[in-house]
């Protein structure tokens, strides 16, 4: 297997802690975050266009805290209340089964029974898939105190709609998460390649490849994935079959803009 093929896999979609890349900008949404966590807000949303690390970071941040602090993770949204509510039940009593009858009125109670020893942090990812009825009864469980949320949306026309009808008026704070700089992208190509050892092609990345990928993806995470996956399709495609025309010391802009026709970047 070619090493450019061997390479594609570090450029496949993944929000595993221990490949996360601390950019500078990562890194301060980070303690942005963790800072918001620390203040006594009922919510926390976490938005930003699809792509910019928002699952990563909500990863890395459970990762790094879970043994230390109450905290809980919900990945995948779980759209039945019932099963919700559960879940929440499970999280503040130790994983003990809540009983069968639980209602949400009931639950309400139970919260603000314990509301002066009991504070949980809860992060809910993908939350742009609940119902605005889910949405509204996590606002009201957050009321109690117990459960802090972190939820993490991505930005669209309905999500903002979503977010004035439930939050506007409530204690919370709103950390954007934004496209990388040219600067981001260099470290976060750099960084990817070098994780996985590829020490060679990482000194074949040019400052004006960077130039160039950044400009053709925004600098957005996912994109430049896709990116660099489909470059290094076409570097292995050459490597076995033309090889001098990837005789070059570094990558070229040629293929990189190839990349970015056939991803739809560019119309030729
Ligand atoms: N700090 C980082 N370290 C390592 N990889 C990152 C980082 N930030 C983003 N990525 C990469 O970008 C990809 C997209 O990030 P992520 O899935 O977190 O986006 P998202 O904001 O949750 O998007 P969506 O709104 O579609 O859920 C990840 O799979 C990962 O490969
Ligand atoms: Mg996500």
């Amino acid at each position: 297997m070619s090493k450019y093929k061997e390479l594609q896999n570090a450029f496949i979609d993944k929000v595993e802690a221990d490949e996360y890349i601390g950019l500078d900008t990562s890194i301060l949404f980070y303690n942005k975050l963790m800072e918001s966590i620390a203040k006594p807000l009922k919510m926390i949303l976490l938005f930003g266009k699809p792509g910019t690390g928002k699952s990563v970071l909500l990863n890395k941040i459970y990762h790094d805290h879970k043994d230390e602090r109450p905290l809980f993770l919900i990945s995948t949204p779980i759209l039945s209340e019932k099963e919700f509510l559960h879940t929440l039940y499970r999280f503040l009593f130790q994983g003990k089964e809540p009983p069968e009858d639980l209602t949400f009125n009931r639950f309400i109670q139970m919260l603000h029974a314990v509301k002066d020893e009991k504070h949980i942090i809860v992060l809910l990812d993908e939350a742009q898939l609940y119902e605005p009825s889910t949405m509204e009864k996590i606002r009201l469980i957050s009321d109690t105190r117990a459960i802090k949320f972190v939820v993490a949306l991505h930005k669209t026309d309905r999500e903002d709609l979503i977010a004035k009808e439930h939050f506007q008026s409530r204690i919370w704070e709103t950390i954007e998460l934004k496209n990388g700089t040219v600067h981001d992208a260099q470290i976060y190509l750099q960084k990817k390649i070098v994780q996985k050892n590829f020490f060679e092609v990482a000194n074949m990345l040019t400052k004006r490849n960077v130039k160039l990928i950044h400009r053709l993806t925004g600098g957005n995470y996912r994109e430049i994935n896709k990116l660099m996956y489909t470059l290094l399709e076409i570097y292995d495609y050459y490597e076995k079959n033309q090889p001098s025309k990837i005789a070059a010391p570094t990558f070229q802009n040629k293929y990189i803009e190839m990349a970015g026709l056939k991803l739809g970047y560019i119309h030729a």
